[in-house]
């Protein structure tokens, strides 16, 4: 049989740069005659030569044969002018990001190719309908956004606009599954799925930086290690860099009309503005030497000779496994209603701060210290321990030592309204939730872009679901009553959901 794609017989990638090479490569694999076009003399024919070094690696490896880097390589041909895509059935353009430039392009184009024909574009902020507007064939446009680098991230963004006709995205859906990558469809709003969910990781780290909260580098290590994420917050806007990821935040907020939720942070506009963006220009959060990002290491746990006696609030988080907990590592724990005058007061609140909870329950603020027990202690390789103002050094550095008795790291904050990671996992599950809401994709699709888009290592729902989904709920009632804050109100989806679970595939989905 002829190695020929059924769906879209000849394919033309319009912009042949980072993001059209790699489409073109997975569609060139699908058996696509892929036309190559590009305004740069010579960037067209760079990235046949690319992407034919690319296969001969490949080949070299032993993950492709002869015939199948011969198939490829005949698939793959360079067009002159735009008229050479005349014949074209789907166009994908990768050029500039800028709305007027692809409009443009898409009215040439439209009077060039057949009425069947489809004109994707891979924007990741620009809205599809406002693309195809004016176009005379607006129901053939749609949007197929792919992540960088193409053929490593296996997921792609099929998106409707307001006039696509569905058999248009039903066809990129397929061809999608032929190129080897799961789509997933979304509605035409700012971000789309993954740079929509994306929002709370980042932006919810940057506000804590912002309050004084902790630094960099904790933080990074308590998200790493609290919640198995692969990079911290800082680290992957240094890998990402800030010129490409404070437009996105900026973007997003102001598209959606300055909602809360997604307010940037003015310390990436600021590092922006002076250079200071990434792991490519040599610094960014962190300074890189060699490649490789320097960190200093964390202040050792102190030694505290005479350990106070514990007691612990009976409103803790996780109260049982808390005091089992304090009885593996060997502390002597109060059994009072209230703590006696020597002891360490230990408290375990959900969104509230420590200060706070110090007052409601009557304790002496100077003994009490928090610990975020919002995840089990079990699944997590680091302990987080939060101070508020008054809390005495030495009750700090009792603490710090009897939680790091058995080897775990342990990470002391100031106080704050929800700790670390339940302000940063609150804020994904809650904007996720919103996702679900505005019925931006199905809460499936939702799953598969975040985990295959961002690489969380769960889906936000089910992240939501491990933790608790009254857990979230409750660090996010209290957070707004901390910040009186509209960005930590919770998602009428997820305040609905919260009782019966959020992955929870329903009949209203
Ligand atoms: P790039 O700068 O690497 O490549 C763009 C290419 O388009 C260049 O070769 C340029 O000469 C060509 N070009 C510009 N205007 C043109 C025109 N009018 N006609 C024909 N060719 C033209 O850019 P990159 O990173 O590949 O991005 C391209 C598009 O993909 C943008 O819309 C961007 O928003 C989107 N995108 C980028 C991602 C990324 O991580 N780089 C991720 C997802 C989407």
């Amino acid at each position: 049989m002829k190695f020929m794609n059924t769906i879209y017989k000849t394919v033309g990638l319009v912009g042949t740069g980072a993001m059209g090479r790699g489409i073109a490569q997975l569609a060139a694999q699908a058996g696509s005659t892929v036309k190559l076009y590009d305004t740069q003399p010579q960037a067209a024919s760079k990235a046949q030569e690319a992407l034919f070094a690319q296969w001969d690696k490949l080949l070299e490896k032993g993950r492709l044969d002869d015939q199948q880097v011969g198939n490829y390589k005949a698939c793959l041909v360079i067009a002159t002018g735009l008229s050479d895509l005349a014949d074209c059935d789907l166009i994908v353009e990768a050029i500039v990001e800028k709305l007027e430039v692809k409009k443009g392009l898409f009215a040439e184009l439209e009077t060039l190719i057949a009425p069947h024909a489809v004109l994707a574009t891979n924007t990741s902020s620009l809205s599809i309908t406002a693309i195809a507007a004016g176009l005379k064939r607006p129901e053939q446009v749609a949007g197929f956004h792919f992540f960088n680098p193409v053929p490593l991230m296996k997921v792609v963004e099929v998106i409707a606009g307001l006039k696509t006709n569905p058999e248009v995205c039903t066809g990129l859906t397929q061809y999608a599954r032929q190129m080897g990558h799961t789509p997933v469809m979304a509605q035409d709003t700012p971000g789309f799925i993954v740079n929509h969910a994306g929002r709370g990781y980042g932006t919810e780290a940057l506000r804590i930086v912002s309050e004084g909260i902790s630094d960099f580098a904790t933080i990074d290590r308590i998200l790493r290690d609290q919640v198995g994420f692969k990079l911290g917050p800082f680290e992957l806007m240094d890998l990402t860099a800030l010129d490409v990821s404070h437009p996105v935040m900026e973007s997003i907020y102001h598209q959606y009309f300055e909602e809360a939720r997604y307010r940037p942070s003015v310390i990436t506009a600021q590092r922006l503005a002076g250079g200071v963006v990434g792991k490519k220009v040599g610094e960014g959060f962190y300074k890189y030497v060699n490649g490789a990002a320097q960190i200093r290491p964390e202040p050792a746990a102190p030694v505290v000779e005479n350990m106070p006696p514990v007691w612990l609030s009976p409103r803790a988080a996780r109260r049982t496994e808390l005091l089992q907990l304090l009885k593996d590592l060997g502390a002597t724990i109060e059994t009072g209603a209230s703590p006696s005058p020597t002891a360490l007061t230990l408290v375990a609140p959900l969104g509230f701060d420590i200060t706070t909870v110090a007052v409601v329950e009557r304790l002496d603020p100077a003994r009490t210290v928090g610990i975020d027990m919002l995840i089990d202690d079990a699944a997590t390789k680091r302990r987080v321990l939060a101070t508020n103002p008054a809390t005495r050094i030495d009750m700090r550095n009792a603490a710090h030592a009897l939680f790091a008795r058995d080897g775990k790291p342990v990470s002391v904050i100031r106080d704050s309204g929800g700790f670390v990671t339940q302000r940063v996992v609150a804020t994904i599950v809650n904007i996720a939730s919103d996702i679900c809401q505005q019925r931006v994709c199905s809460p499936k699709d939702l799953e598969v872009a975040v985990t295959l888009g961002l690489g969380y290592p769960l889906g936000p729902l089910a992240m939501g679901d491990r933790y608790g989904p009254t857990n979230v709920l409750e660090v996010l009632f209290n957070m707004q009553t901390v910040y009186g804050d509209q960005r930590y109100r919770p998602s009428p989806w997820l305040r609905r959901r919260g009782a019966i679970g959020l992955s929870l595939m329903h009949t209203e989905d």
